[in-house]
């Protein structure tokens, strides 16, 4: 691959700038076929003959350092007589501040481009341009390009080419893309543009979003147009950035003559509003767009009810996935993180395999988890790993185990469990080895439950035992080894002697469950021996709190699960449907338009949470859609029949809505399960494109593919 093309820089590559590399050539034959393959150290965008080539935003996309993915674009039908290939460089995820591993391996590469031309004519001879010392580079109209920080363009700057520096960078590291290319997705108009109370001019888009924007301006030589973004207002109405940390996330153009228009292309912005510092003319609804970009995923999984707010929460799930499946997934996308946090992913990812179609997606982010894994098996907090910690946190690093099951779940697929297995193996004896005590997981640092509302006060973690949440992951992600070792044909026996012995030792230590987390895990991963009495102790410590939650990262996701399974379906819904402070429905009445990383990230009197640690657009939470897809509406996959090959529909309705529905476009066609109240009675539609086992009130029908109605 790219075998005869050279890595080509600036010269005087500074951090930050955006340099613009140039090759003319001409064709004097007709040309069968021409195709680009190019990749870049640092996101590239490159046109030819003044159009864009191929579409994919942030090009290469985010890897491990260990490997960059080469792109092809077929250019077949934008090759004129004489041409001329302009590619713009950013530093990216490669070297841009979210690199936050900034160490001396970094600083001595520099972004660089790669990139050939194959020409095939029609009279059968090839031709190939390849980047090499007849390339030239200048320094674009953009002085400043970076994730966190935004854009800073002059396009009245001018700049000369001069010969590019090559370098020898090697190819070990190129790959074929493996991922799905993140695109430009939906173009959303203002709804709004306001004076807030400060005299501040706010452009509202209504919606909570990740991209970038395209603004249209009248102007002299020399006028400025100065933006900042922000994802809420504060309480008195005015703009607020406080929460985006260190990140800048600024664009400042300066304009040439006339009317012209800018879109940036190498950098992104999480916002609602934009606060608007400087424009030449009058800022109208039409002067700006945003433009939405997130990973291409085919929207497969939806759910819909008769309460309004309900369907509200359901909407800012699907949006705090947009917002955050930017070729990895991230925590959050507007502040100095915006990272492929393990945890969020773990929690996140069954949610996600239904809304949209995320197969792809997760194998490109799984190859490079087993690729930034520790040398001792422990697994980066954040993959790829952009940080220099080198330790690993239980609920977190499961993403290992975790993540390649739900893919193998939802789609059927048997080769990522295989390609993931001894990345599981090597994390069981990790853990093993790193723990203070056999058959358990203690004396190592956690993030605990995250976030969780029983924190002691200055703390992010929840009160639960931190030694009791690993082991119980522990035993876990045992089990999921054991299972999954069976599937590829391994044996397994010592997955399965340690998951007991690790039940066993779990039980004997942990006795007693002080928290909803630690009470939620028990039941749901089954250590409690004496389920029914976990089970009322947790419902009436709920009940105690005013029928509220008070989980973290660790016990939300199986929260509703926990007590749907174990006789309080009709309390998880109370959960589900509260919107007092804290609830899923508090942050939709309070006008939420994604998910929020606290429950409390703006409270009753219209404060904020705090200012560090306090992202509107984090996804975690949503993860709540998994229990209204898989026991509200009752579709689940069955583990020897994966990827809804068989299914068992067991809705659990409740009176407290009139109709709840859900559907997903599986790899064997539609599933969707429907009920609602008619006359004093439940009628439920279900249509399967599979043989499935419908329960209903208890009574099992087993069926084939068709619609069925009870
Ligand atoms: C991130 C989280 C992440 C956490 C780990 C935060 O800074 O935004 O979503 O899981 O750190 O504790």
């Amino acid at each position: 691959m790219l075998n005869q093309a050279k890595w080509i820089s600036h010269p005087n590559d500074v951090q930050f700038d955006c340099p613009l590399f140039k090759k003319d050539f001409s064709v004097n034959k007709d040309v069968k076929k021409a195709i680009i393959t190019i990749t870049s150290l640092g996101c590239y965008y490159a046109t030819l003959n003044g159009k864009r080539i191929g579409d994919f935003v942030l090009a290469p996309g985010c890897t491990s350092k260990r490997r960059v993915q080469v792109q092809s674009y077929d250019i077949t039908s934008m090759i004129t007589e004489n041409n001329s290939i302009e590619v713009l460089l950013a530093e990216g995820w490669f070297k841009g501040r979210i690199n936050w591993r900034n160490n001396q391996e970094l600083k001595e590469i520099t972004k660089s481009l790669i990139a050939e031309i194959e020409i095939i004519y029609k009279d059968g001879k090839k031709e190939l341009i390849v980047t090499d010392e007849s390339w030239k580079v200048k320094k674009s109209i953009i002085s400043f390009s970076d994730f966190y920080d935004g854009e800073i363009v002059d396009a009245t700057s001018s700049d000369s080419f001069v010969n590019v520096s090559v370098n020898d960078y090697g190819k070990k590291m190129l790959v074929k893309q493996q991922g799905p290319f993140v695109k430009e997705q939906e173009t959303i108009r203002p709804i709004e543009i306001f004076k807030t109370p400060k005299g501040e001019s706010v452009i509202d888009f209504g919606q909570n979003l990740t991209g970038y924007f395209e603004i249209n301006v009248s102007a002299k030589k020399g006028d400025k147009v100065s933006l900042s973004f922000a994802e809420v207002l504060d309480k008195n109405g005015n703009f607020y950035t406080e929460n985006y940390r260190s990140a800048k996330a600024q664009f400042e153009y300066t304009c040439t003559d006339g009317e012209q228009s800018y879109k940036p292309k190498l950098s992104f912005w999480g916002y609602r509003y934009i606060r608007v510092n400087e424009f030449p003319n009058e800022l109208t609804l039409d002067s700006i767009k945003a433009i939405v970009i997130h990973s291409d995923m085919k929207r497969t999984g939806y759910l819909t009810s008769s309460n309004p707010m309900l369907n509200k929460l359901f909407k800012n799930i699907v949006w705090g996935q947009k917002g955050n499946f930017l070729d990895i997934p991230t925590d959050c996308p507007q502040r100095d993180e915006r990272m492929g946090w393990t945890g969020d992913a773990e929690v996140f990812i069954k949610t996600a395999s239904y809304n949209y179609d995320v197969e792809k997606f997760f194998e490109k982010w799984l190859t490079d988890l087993s690729l930034d894994q520790f040398s001792n098996g422990g697994i980066p907090h954040v993959i790829p790993q952009f940080w220099s910690d080198n330790s690993s946190s239980a609920a977190w690093s499961d993403a290992a185990t975790i993540c390649p099951w739900q893919i193998y779940l939802t789609y059927g697929n048997r080769d990522i469990l295989k390609r993931q297995y001894s990345s599981m193996c090597k994390y069981i004896k990790y853990i093993g080895k790193i723990s203070k005590s056999r058959y358990l997981w203690t004396g190592c640092k956690h993030f605990g439950d995250w976030l969780g509302l029983d924190a002691p006060a200055g703390s992010y973690k929840g009160s639960s035992n931190e030694d009791f949440i690993a082991s119980v992951y522990y035993a876990y992600s045992t089990l999921l080894v054991s299972k999954i070792g069976k599937i590829i044909g391994k044996n397994t026996e010592k997955y399965d002697e340690l998951y007991a012995n690790i039940v066993e030792k779990t039980r004997k230590t942990f006795k007693k469950y002080n928290t909803q987390t630690e009470c939620v895990l028990a039941l749901y991963f089954d250590i409690a021996e004496d389920k029914a009495s976990v089970a009322r102790q947790l419902a009436d410590m709920i009940v105690a709190n005013g029928t509220r939650l008070q989980t973290g990262f660790v016990g939300t996701p199986y929260l509703l699960h926990a007590l749907s399974q174990n006789g309080y379906s009709e309390l998880a819904y109370d959960l589900l449907l509260q919107d007092a402070f804290p609830s899923w429905l508090y942050s939709v009445k309070c006008g939420a338009t994604t998910i929020w990383e606290h429950w409390d990230g703006r409270n009753e009197d219209g404060d904020f949470w705090s200012k560090d640690m306090n992202s509107f657009n984090h996804y975690a939470y949503g993860s709540v859609a998994d229990w209204v897809y898989g026991v509200a509406c009752g579709i689940q996959t069955v583990e020897d029949k994966p990827g809804f090959e068989e299914i068992v529909i067991a809705p659990v309705p409740t009176d407290k809505i009139d109709h709840l529905s859900a559907s997903i476009e599986t790899r064997h066609g539609l599933v969707s399960s429907k009920w609602y109240h008619e006359n004093g009675r439940i009628r439920y539609e279900i249509i399967t494109p599979s043989r499935t086992k419908i329960i209903i009130d208890g009574k099992e029908y087993n069926v084939e593919k068709g619609t069925y109605i009870f």
